[in-house]
């Protein structure tokens, strides 16, 4: 029997041995992949460059009293680090992101939007409630050397919206290239609060964007292999500015934080722990403003913040690891424990006062959820919603005008997602359950989706009705959008049925 049990032994030993070389270097890969997946720049970012605030951009009233504006998509080449490498980029009338655009609720806007990139584009308004065939999502493409000109009345609450290309297939590739910038509301309410208001004085755009940089100096586009959230830099540019410091003048300092990152959530926050003022989200003001320590955004979110600074100090606005609940390997490999130094505050030695900050800031109806004529789930799994990926034939339904929509929105996979909806903002009505946090308490289109829990958001459809033409609804990280994450809807009149969307494609005649 033992001699015949020796070769069994043997056998056993060997394999034994064969697994625990393989656990080692599983472990040793494992381990060398998670230090690796990990970025951290506090401490060692030089703020040597002042922070770049995008120019407003030039308009003119029209016959018929619109304001116009003028966008150009065209390629370019920037220096970031001042080292002599030359990055390709892309930018709106600029090598790298575009100028600023501002208009007051009532006005009627034009842009026209000239594409000299050498691929087709378009250009979508994030947040921006007006008629679908103006959204410039992927059924308004501009082919190059086209212009297009959309135009719609601004009727909406002052809020600091975005604007970025949104060709099917192609979103991540031309905002990473820079393709991007603000779309400023303005209102009578927000104008009568004692707020920090001059654009680029003590209301300072923060675009925050991650890259990678390779040996030439070009933007590295490589994907995160083991989490595929999409591409994760190392390098921060705010405003296109690596390594900036803002000058502060004023006691109070109102910073627009928008997350044009194509993957990377953050968790900005000032570096000694300070509270800072909540006062706006994406859709607009708080009805209340919120005394926080941090506040999250993943990409598309916005949030206007208030700094409290103390003559001639330095203080550092600092992201650091945003709370993925993706559970500690997802979270670490999709950027939850990574840590930025962002962008340094400056205070002059001398600082004009600053009134307080108001705690109510605008009235907010609330929408009632007993009264919705509709509750839809959407389900965030693999590379679509609700197992379908997008297919810009099919419309995946109609909302009706003037009707309440309540959507449970959910995340089914480990990955982090989170959810966008065009024309509508909305507001949270509970997640995972429980009310919102103050940083959901306001009107949003952009919210991060945790794996497994539940939002649920009210939306209301008022008007720009269109059987054919569909808006989005997607999840913002880019890459996941490209792929297939994203659907259409439609909002049409009581009894009206949904229509076809209108012809595209690489070789359809442009509309
Ligand atoms: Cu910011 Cu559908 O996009
Ligand atoms: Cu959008
Ligand atoms: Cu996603």
């Amino acid at each position: 029997m033992t001699a015949r049990r020796r070769p069994l032994v043997r056998v056993l030993v060997g394999a034994l041995a064969v697994v625990l070389v393989l656990c080692c270097c599983g472990v040793a890969v494992g381990g060398w992949a998670f230090a690796r997946a990990g970025t951290d720049t506090v401490g060692e970012v030089d703020f040597v460059r002042p922070l770049a605030v995008p120019p407003l951009a030039a308009s003119r009233v029209d016959g018929q009293g619109r304001r116009m504006f003028d966008l150009l998509a065209r390629e370019g080449s920037r220096d970031f680090r001042g080292d002599g490498r030359r990055t390709r980029t892309a930018g709106f009338d600029g090598d790298f992101l575009g100028p600023t655009l501002r208009a007051k609720r009532g006005e009627r806007v034009v842009v026209n939007v000239v594409n000299r990139l050498a691929e087709e584009t378009s250009v979508h308004w994030h947040g921006m409630h007006l008629p679908a065939r103006m959204d410039g999502g992927p059924h308004q493409t501009i082919r190059p050397g086209a212009t297009w000109s959309p135009t719609w009345t601004v009727d909406q609450p002052a809020a600091t919206l975005w604007y970025h290309p949104h060709p099917h297939g192609a979103t991540e590739e031309h905002v990473y290239r820079g393709l991007a910038g603000l779309f400023l509301l303005d209102d009578d309410r927000e104008a009568a609060l004692p707020l920090p208001r001059r654009y680029g004085v003590d209301d300072v755009p923060v675009i925050v964007q991650d890259r990678s940089f390779s040996g030439s100096g070009q933007f590295r586009k490589t994907r995160n292999m083991i989490s595929s959230i999409g591409v994760l830099g190392d390098t921060l540019l705010v405003n296109g500015t690596v390594g900036p410091f803002l000058d502060v003048t004023t006691e109070r300092v109102r910073l627009r934080l928008v997350n044009a990152s194509t993957a990377r959530l953050y968790d900005f926050g000032l570096a000694d722990g300070r509270r800072f003022d909540l006062i706006g989200s994406d859709g607009g003001l708080l009805p209340r403003t919120a005394r926080l320590d941090r506040v999250r955004l993943s990409p598309g979110e916005r949030a206007e913040i208030v700094v409290t600074v103390r003559p001639g100090e330095r203080i550092t606005l600092r992201s650091t690891g945003p709370d993925l609940g993706a559970g500690a390997l997802a979270d670490r490999f999709a950027g939850g424990r990574d840590r930025f130094d962002v962008l340094e505050l400056r205070a002059a030695d001398r600082l004009v006062a600053s009134p307080a900050v108001p705690d109510a800031l605008v009235p907010m109806d609330r929408l009632d959820p007993a009264s919705a004529a509709t509750t839809r789930t959407l389900e965030f799994l693999g590379r679509g919603i609700n197992g379908r990926s997008m297919d810009m034939d099919r419309i995946d339904f109609a909302a009706t005008r003037d009707t309440t929509e309540v959507w449970e929105v959910v995340n089914r996979d480990g990955t982090p997602h989170n959810f966008h909806v065009h024309d509508a903002q909305f507001q949270v009505l509970t997640v995972d359950g429980e009310a919102p946090p103050p940083a959901l308490s306001g009107w949003k289109d952009t919210i991060y989706l945790p794996p497994n829990r539940p939002i649920r958001i009210a939306l209301r459809f008022t008007d720009h009705t269109d059987p054919d033409v569909p808006y989005m609804y997607h999840c913002h990280l880019l890459y996941h959008e490209d792929a297939g994450m994203m659907g259409q809807f439609v909002v049409v009149e009581p009894g009206q049925s949904l229509g076809r969307p209108p012809r595209h494609g690489a070789h359809a005649p442009h509309r």
